[in-house]
């Protein structure tokens, strides 16, 4: 723990993310999302809204979808957190395309142009990668309620629901591998 000429405190933070360990020190009320763009350098999180409303910063706690920047750093420690860079797919199962190995989820939303600018999809790929844990064939009605507390400015919401339903496929193509 330091203190800064400024009174604030700074605690020591261990995180676990996308499966690597980080160290850091922060202000105990620095929200995970900036803890993750700012000293974790990982910036595929995106930060819109700031109060849980867009569902641009959501990332997997333990597995389950959390809206990063409802949440402190200081309370991601002991928790397994999963980023947008963590859902690349495992080597040997993937599509390599420009160097990157690509998820179900991220494959079947470049296949069917779910994104449009790309701001939000961070958040649209975390949330169902989660949702296709536990509905490995949704049918589209299931995609369009998965999905509704993602925000979307550019309105791609028809194409995210098929390629919510195309990820669903390529996993079962793939033998239900992530
Ligand atoms: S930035 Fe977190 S919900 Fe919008
Ligand atoms: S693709 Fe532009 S905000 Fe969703």
């Amino acid at each position: 723990m330091t203190e800064l000429t400024s009174g604030e405190v700074l605690h020591d933070v261990r995180l676990q993310v996308n499966g690597t360990w980080y160290e850091t020190r922060v202000p105990a009320r620095r929200l995970l999302s900036d803890a993750l763009r700012h000293e974790l350098g990982l910036t595929g999180t995106h930060v819109g809204c700031e109060h849980g409303v867009c569902g641009a910063c959501t990332v997997l706690v333990d597995g389950a979808p959390m809206r990063s920047c409802l949440m402190f750093a200081v309370q991601a420690q002991g928790h397994e957190i999963t980023t947008v860079e963590g859902l690349a797919a495992r080597p040997g199962v993937t599509e390599v395309r420009g160097g990157y190995e690509l998820g179900p989820v991220q494959q079947a939303f470049m296949e069917c142009h779910g994104l449009q600018c790309g701001f939000c999809t961070p958040g649209f790929l975390t949330t169902v990668t989660a949702f296709l844990e536990d509905h490995p064939d949704p049918t589209p009605e299931e995609a369009r309620e998965a999905i509704s507390g993602n925000l979307c400015r550019c309105t791609g919401y028809q194409n995210i629901v098929k390629s919510v339903c195309r990820a669903a496929e390529i996993m079962r193509e793939r033998g239900g591998t992530r």
